[in-house]
């Protein structure tokens, strides 16, 4: 399963990088504002730094929500660095624009996706990833981690190449769930992905440790 942090802060994304178990990026529009990127020169900059900072693929999301605007903002975020996959919403003409993505080899991250019908749709359209929003799933008192199983028993037993890239992730319950119901990828903040490491077991048996080392 691959990990991919879901902030656009420099900062965060060069501590989970240095962890040594990144394999992207993901941003959205309100990732981005909380950071303060304003106007389009500075929002292609801070793209272009997330790139340089992480060797993996790096989601850039259009503005855009009709045909045309997609396809040419999603050719010039593209055009940014070979690592940038474009981050198109779950709409009529965001999959007319994925299938234009497909057929000239520019890849796509599928996004807002809340249903298994969205995500044959994105698959069909031959999105590269296709994000479920367990989280906000979650929020709303639906099951999101049942979402991520029907998707993926759908795309095993249809054969459907997309990735499913789990979004919306609050805890690092979320991500285990996650890793066991079939998502190829989570995408996360970095709190849920430290997460992962605690455990008071392991904090007591160190503290035993490093104790002991000191009669050795
Ligand atoms: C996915 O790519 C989105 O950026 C993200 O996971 C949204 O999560 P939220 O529900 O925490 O805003």
């Amino acid at each position: 399963m691959k990990f991919f942090i879901d902030t656009a802060n420099l900062d965060q994304i060069r501590e989970a990088n240095e962890l040594g178990i990144l394999d992207g990026v993901t941003t959205n529009p309100s990732l981005m504002a909380k950071e303060g990127i304003k106007g389009e020169e500075a929002i292609r900059q801070h793209y272009k730094t997330i790139c340089e900072i992480v060797e993996g693929d790096i989601s850039a999301e259009v503005l855009g929500t009709d045909f045309s605007t997609i396809v040419e903002e999603g050719k010039a975020l593209a055009a940014l660095h070979p690592n940038i996959v474009v981050k198109v919403p779950m709409i009529k003409d965001g999959i007319k624009a994925i299938k234009w993505f497909t057929d000239n080899g520019i890849r796509t991250n599928c996004t807002l996706v809340f249903s298994a019908g969205q995500a044959i749709l994105a698959a069909k359209a031959g999105a590269t990833y296709v994000s479920p929003f367990i989280g906000r799933i979650d929020d709303s008192g639906w099951d999101g981690m049942e979402l991520i199983r029907q998707i993926s028993n759908v795309y095993t037993i249809q054969g459907f190449n997309t990735q499913i890239l789990a979004a919306s992730i609050r805890n690092a319950n979320h991500i285990i769930s996650c890793a066991e119901a079939g998502a190829n990828v989570i995408t996360s903040p970095l709190d849920p992905i430290l997460g992962l490491l605690k455990h008071p077991l392991t904090d007591i048996g160190l503290a035993k440790f490093l104790e002991d080392a000191k009669k050795m």
